[in-house]
């Protein structure tokens, strides 16, 4: 993330820590609902993005760590490690891990874009892949699980 990406969404934060204080009850809980509010029924991925939770997208990881972990340095599961895995070329994360020839196939990198559609519906994206996940249909669920991404990687520990 660049210095002023983290501006602006330290901006949206402290928008959201003021909606907050006006939602008061809202807020109590941490399942997004204010956020939710906030953004509509169907918000782009960057307004997503803006009012990301990674400690909220860490938790959600939890639908991911049976088969992946992200740790660096970590072992593969029955899927590749994800430590620093944003804006590296698909398919390449881990060098140890057999991917599959239909993920190899779909070229590019991780940028927020590819990953918000990859965690929408992993099958639809790369058919036949071996990653059998339902996929998250919620856009804020996503944005929050790439925010969490993210924060772990390499440039984030600096
Ligand atoms: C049931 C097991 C399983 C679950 C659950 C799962 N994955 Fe995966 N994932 C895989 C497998 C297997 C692959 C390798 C796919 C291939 O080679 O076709 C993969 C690949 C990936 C990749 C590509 C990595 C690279 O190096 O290009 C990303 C990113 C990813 N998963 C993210 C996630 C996230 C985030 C979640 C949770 C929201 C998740 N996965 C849930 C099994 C899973």
């Amino acid at each position: 993330m660049t210095v002023r990406n983290r501006a602006v969404s330290r901006r949206a934060r402290a928008g959201l820590v003021l909606s907050c204080a006006l939602l008061l009850s809202a807020c109590a809980d941490d399942d997004g609902a204010a956020r939710r509010r906030m953004l509509g029924e169907h918000p782009g991925l960057e307004a997503a993005l803006r009012v990301a939770d990674p400690r909220r997208g860490g938790r959600l990881f939890g639908q991911c760590a049976a088969c992946h972990t992200v740790g660096p340095g970590a072992g593969d599961r029955n899927g590749p490690n994800l430590f620093d895995v944003m804006n590296k070329p698909v398919a390449s994360n881990s060098p140890r891990y057999g991917y599959t020839a239909a993920l190899g196939a779909l070229g590019g990198t991780w940028t927020p874009e590819a990953m918000d559609r990859w965690l929408a519906d992993p099958g639809k994206v790369a058919p036949g892949t071996r990653m059998r996940f339902g996929g998250l249909a919620d856009p804020l669920d996503r944005a929050d699980v790439i925010a969490y991404l993210q924060s772990q990687s390499a440039a984030s520990a600096r």
